[in-house]
């Protein structure tokens, strides 16, 4: 990409993304970073539905698992982990969300909120000590995403170690009597070990479980503080005036976490007016097909209530759609959906400063960083905290 491009995609990344479109005299085109986008809202969901791009294996797990049929297996193993814990997950939410101050900075404390509160079914209370403490600095790095060089060195440090002290859990495990693909999986781990195949190296495992990781804490605090953000500047200071589930739909509409999926083309044919060659990217972005005006009623809008009657709903893909579709997608809007409503029960929520929604986007699009205010709406909750201090 060039300097003046990359300044202007750093500055508005889905403004950026809009004008290519805009631009593009056709309906597939071409991203600077490399690969090309489907602009138009029926080929990008015949890219992410159609048998042609969604046949054999899916490109979220790499060659770590060896068919189809383990991947689905695995995903389904991951789900019904999140599922079974949900009420911890519950219970812990009321105790973290009670301690929490005032005043807090997003999204870090939207992904720190959500792996307290998962943290025990990432691992389970008595799994090592050391991997723990690894993970919740895990945690920490990935929602303060390091910018300078020498974080960056020190992020890739921790991940080296991390990955040692997981393969050492690993084989513990593997050694140990109980951890069958039979017995219940007391946690996260348990689940993905249960779920590898024979064959599957340790150290495959250990990255299959690292992936998970990434991919449950990491979408679902920044899904929670989308949430928090828009749902706060469009009713400061008020109580939301919308049930909190629409909120994180719409959120999910409004800002989607992930804002490109792609497929690799599977042989030599034409898309969209474009010859493609057998292994081209094609990216199809759930932020455009969310703002299709042909297919929403004022898309540039967060309007929660949007979602009050099955009328007006455009393409809604935050989990993307076909065959590859997020195996924990509804598990994952509750789960955001319970941490949303926990934390703005009897409570207002008003964004200090700011109120800039345009993301920064990696991976991920994330919220840039921003201030919540809390304050209890019940007359005894509403004396000042003592703990009132700014905390990340
Ligand atoms: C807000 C949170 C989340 C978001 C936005 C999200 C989004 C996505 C997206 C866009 C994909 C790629 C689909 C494609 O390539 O078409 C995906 C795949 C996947 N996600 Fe999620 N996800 C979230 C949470 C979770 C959770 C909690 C789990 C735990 C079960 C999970 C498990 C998976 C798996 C296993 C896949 C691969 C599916 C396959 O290829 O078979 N995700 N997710």
């Amino acid at each position: 990409m060039r300097f003046a491009e990359m300044r202007r995609f750093r500055r508005d990344p889905l403004g950026f993304l809009e004008n290519l479109r805009r631009t593009s005299p056709v309906e597939v085109f071409w991203l600077p970073w490399g690969g090309w986008c489907v602009g138009d809202t029926g080929l990008a969901l015949t890219v992410l539905t159609d048998r042609a791009f969604n046949a054999g294996m899916s490109g979220f797990f790499g060659s770590m698992l060896p068919s189809r049929s383990a991947q689905i297996d695995f995903g389904r193993a991951a789900r019904a982990m999140l599922r079974t814990h949900t009420p911890e997950y519950r219970e812990s939410l009321a105790v973290a969300v009670s301690e929490m101050p005032a005043v807090t900075r997003w999204p870090a404390a939207g992904v720190e909120l959500v792996y307290r509160c998962t943290a025990d079914m990432l691992l389970h209370p008595e799994g090592s000590p050391e991997l723990r403490r690894l993970l919740e600095r895990n945690a920490r790095v990935g929602a303060l995403r390091p910018a300078r060089m020498v974080e960056r060195a020190r992020a890739q440090v921790l991940r080296a170690e991390l990955s040692t002290a997981l393969n050492e859990q690993i084989r513990d495990r593997l050694g140990a009597t109980g951890c069958t693909a039979e017995a219940e999986p007391r946690d996260l781990l348990d689940a993905v070990i249960g779920a590898c195949p024979d064959g599957v190296a340790d150290t495959t495992v250990a990255q299959l479980y690292g992936l998970m990781f990434r991919s449950i804490v990491g979408p679902l605090g920044y899904s929670l503080a989308w949430s928090l953000l828009l749902g706060g500047l469009h009713s400061p200071g008020a109580p939301w005036p919308w049930p909190v589930d629409r909120v994180v739909r719409e959120a999910l509409r409004h800002r989607p976490v992930s804002w490109m999926v792609s497929r690799s083309v599977p042989c030599p044919a034409e898309f969209g007016g474009i010859a493609f060659r057998t292994g081209d990217q094609l990216s199809v972005s759930p932020y455009l097909l969310h703002h299709d005006r042909d297919r929403w009623t004022e898309p540039w809008e967060f309007r929660p209530d949007r979602w009050n009657g099955p009328g007006e709903h455009g393409p809604f893909v935050p989990f993307s759609s076909g065959p590859f579709t997020c195996a924990g997608a509804a598990v994952a809007h509750d789960l955001v959906t319970d941490a949303a409503t926990t934390l703005t029960e009897n409570t207002t929520v008003r964004v200090i400063g700011g109120g800039d929604t345009r993301p920064i986007v990696t991976n991920a699009a994330t919220p840039r960083p921003f201030v919540l205010r809390r304050t209890s709406t019940t007359p005894a909750r509403a004396r000042p905290s003592p703990r009132e201090e700014v905390r990340s």
